[in-house]
């Protein structure tokens, strides 16, 4: 079979998509293939894989923030029944997790820079022996004075290289705009460490079938990790083959090759057996990446017209030395309102404390949590409805880089937003509607989140009998990508779904976006397509017709008069390859998905309890592919918001900055009880400059602004504004009025 190709940059804009056909089963709300799989225990996960001969491995953290190690005390783990070797060599532990890097720097072997560094892994005949083994070894530091503060160290704070997002952007003078300006705000906004908290915990089981390697692990982005671990191990990476079939959430913290799978890799080597490493939960809490905390403070200058002049977002987050990443809170803030003068910097405060790196929108994520409320500020200073401040300072064009935006609905949102929600009937003034003993308010707040498109590939086989098959070592995270292809695919090919068959999470298929950044389904997706249009060219050179005139639906192709199967015109099957790249739109547009969020809540005047009661979200990210698994990320999304507005913190021990909440009863994620009606709508968009679909991203950008508009709820409910995230009820008590 000989292969085909398509190959794509995104140098044009796709007026006309391949995705208007006939078939009717893209956008359509389809639950997820792999369901029934998951729900009755199918989907096997990485530490479910069965392996004979297998070894269990366990890592050893360090219990102290900066140290020199001199020594290691294994008497007493050698001693545990079981034990087969201790392992602490520097190259076993690397703790990349970092953005764009396809390194995989080593740890300093001797040398500890937080309290949660990996130090050794112990491997034992159970997970039991390995765990208590693990948990006897001492190790012997020579401990250095670390530095452990975040707060009153900005003078120390240094700029990182702009990997992550321009570290600093300047434009105009914001020092005299916030003089001229008639209407001022300036203020400081703080948020905390939080961690990814998925459900299902790193893992990794490795096992070599002579010179090859192969790894099952929990991962996000396969053929990044799968370049990452190559450089790690020395190795080609043909010599390497990943799979992760069944992610169980990742959140930003599986997209990079985490601690314990180069480690888990050499010791199999070295026992010539398989080696399995699942992190306790409490490890994930303390050795995977956190979201850093972030103190920003925002300024706002505007004429009493409401007209923004000056736009200042001044961004702190914390890291160890050398590690590059930043949390890039001010990303959104370069482009979504108006205003000359513009200044956001992003610094980074180092100290002894655990990695930091992507989790659930970053950048967003927390920045929106600052600007979105400042602006509510901001606007009641104006004494204007936050919905018509954001409309006067709705820029025509990217205000910082002065290029269109490929499509941008924020106005229709938050419109069709306050219709929906009853916005109408909020109070200007804070604290005017009590019931019982509770204060009601409402508050929105403005949601962007930057698309990005990513080298993405994928095979597809028309096959003998007509059905399809996908190949790409694409991720499903829980997000819906197995059906989002199926139906990608079906709709291009005139297949219904249950005709195509999606093979995802292996190396052995061409390489794939991964997914991360809410990039996934429209770069995997968009390779699926392409490999799809190629199969349409040979179909339609098949029938003897243009590519054009032909109509594929329910398994038959037509053109005219003319009209056969399928499966006929298949012979052998048909293979083709699709492969997109982002081109020229990527700069010559700005690409991002908006929207707008409300939120009802109820204080408890009395002890300050907040509940929220309805939230509404309302998206524009271009066109929907599945409505079904596009409304769960927005779900998914503004419980997120749920979380960083009222529950999510790390809690740092000031002595070493080691995770005293590391476990999900003490770190509070959103339950079922904290989660009201939630209600979800798409405003119908098509983004041309995006990609062949017309997609943009969505989960990330349900995340982004959620929070601030519960936090904007709560200050129109009674009156108190806090600045300090999580909103918790010990924050609000002494401001709230009497009733
Ligand atoms: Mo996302 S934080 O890029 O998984």
């Amino acid at each position: 079979m000989n292969t085909l190709s398509e190959k794509l940059e995104t140098s044009q804009l796709f007026e006309t998509s391949l995705l208007d056909g006939p078939q009717g089963v893209i956008g359509a709300p389809l639950p997820r293939v792999e369901g029934p799989l998951k729900v009755s225990g199918k989907a096997t996960y990485t530490a479910e894989f069965e392996v004979d001969n297998l070894a269990y491995g366990y890592l050893v953290l360090s219990t102290v923030p900066k140290a020199r190690v001199t020594g290691v005390d294994e008497a007493r783990s050698r001693a545990v029944k079981g034990l087969i070797e201790i392992y602490r060599d520097a190259k076993f532990l690397p703790y990349s997790n970092q953005p764009g890097e396809t390194d995989s720097p080593e740890a300093p072997h001797e040398q500890v820079i937080y309290a949660g560094q990996p130090l050794a892994l112990v491997v034992a005949e159970t997970y039991e022996a390995a765990r208590e083994a693990g948990e006897l070894l001492r190790f012997e530091y020579d401990e250095q004075p670390a530095e452990l503060a975040f707060d009153g160290r900005e003078d120390q704070a240094k700029r990182e290289a702009d990997d992550v997002a321009p570290a600093y952007i300047d434009q105009g003078d914001i020092e005299q705009a916030m003089r001229d300006a008639e209407v001022t705000l300036d203020v400081i906004y703080t948020t905390p460490s939080q961690n990814s908290a998925a459900m299902e915990p790193h893992a990794t089981i490795a096992q070599w079938q002579g010179d090859k390697l192969v790894v099952h692990s929990s991962l996000q982005m396969l053929s990044t990790d799968h370049k990452q671990l190559a450089k790690a191990l020395d190795m080609e990476k043909e010599n390497i083959r990943l799979l992760a079939p069944y992610v169980g959430g990742g959140f930003g913290s599986k997209l990079f090759i985490s601690p314990g799978i180069v480690a888990s890799a050499i010791a199999a080597k070295a026992l010539g057996r398989p080696v399995k490493t699942v992190l306790t939960r409490q490890q994930v809490f303390q050795c995977t990446v956190r979201r850093s905390n972030t103190r920003q403070r925002v300024r706002l200058g505007a004429g009493r017209d409401g007209k923004l002049i000056a736009m200042g977002h001044d961004t702190f987050s914390s890291n160890v030395v050398g590690h590059g990443f930043f949390e890039p809170a001010g990303i959104a803030t370069q482009f979504l309102y108006a205003g000359k003068h513009r200044h956001i910097h992003h610094d980074v405060i180092h100290s002894n404390i655990m990695l930091a790196g992507s989790m659930r929108a970053p950048g967003e994520g927390s920045g929106a949590l600052a600007l979105e409320c400042a602006m509510d500020e901001m606007a009641q200073q104006l004494g204007l409805d936050p919905i018509e401040f954001r409309k006067r300072n709705e820029p025509e064009r990217d205000p910082g880089k002065d290029v269109p935006f490929s499509s941008r609905k924020l106005v229709q949102c938050m419109e069709e937003g306050a219709e929906r929600f009853g916005w109408s009937e909020r109070s200007a003034t804070p604290g005017q509607h009590l019931e019982g003993e509770w204060l009601v308010g409402m508050g929105m707040a403005a949601a962007a989140r930057g698309n990005l498109l990513m080298a993405s590939q994928a095979r597809v086989i028309l096959t003998s009998k007509g059905t399809a098959v996908v190949e790409t070592d694409m991720t499903d995270i829980g997000t819906g990508t197995y059906t989002i292809l199926a139906q990608i695919a079906g709709e291009v090919l005139g297949l219904d779904i249950s005709s195509v068959e999606v093979k995802l999470g292996d190396t052995a298929f061409p390489p794939a976006s991964g997914s991360g950044g809410s990039f996934g389904a429209s770069s995997a997706g968009s390779s699926v397509y392409l490999a799809c249009e190629a199969i349409r060219k040979e179909l339609a050179k098949k029938l003897g017709c243009k590519p054009d005139e032909l109509v594929l639906k329910d398994g038959t192709a037509s053109a005219g008069d003319c009209s056969k199967s399928l499966a006929e015109l298949a012979g052998d099957g048909i293979s083709a390859e699709g492969s997109i790249k982002p081109g020229e739109n990527k700069k010559n547009f700005t690409q991002a998905g908006f929207g707008a969020h409300f939120a009802e809540v109820a204080v408890n005047a009395v002890t300050g309890e907040v509940r929220v009661r309805r939230m509404l979200g309302v998206f524009a990210a271009g066109r929907i592919l599945n409505a079904k698994t596009a409304r769960s990320q927005c779900l998914g999304g503004m419980t997120f918001g749920i979380g960083a507005a009222l529950e999510e913190a790390i809690i740092h021990d000031p002595r070493t900055n080691k995770v005293v909440n590391h476990d999900l009863a003490e770190y509070h994620v959103p339950v079922n009880a904290d989660i009201p009606q939630l209600e979800v709508h798409f405003i119908e968009e098509r983004d041309t400059a995006a990609n062949p679909m017309q997609s943009k991203g969505i989960g990330e950008l349900a995340i982004s602004g959620a929070g601030a508009a519960i936090a904007n709820a709560i200050h129109n409910a009674c009156g108190v504004r806090v600045r300090d995230y999580p909103l918790t009820l010990d924050k609000l008590l002494d401001g709230l009025p009497p009733i």
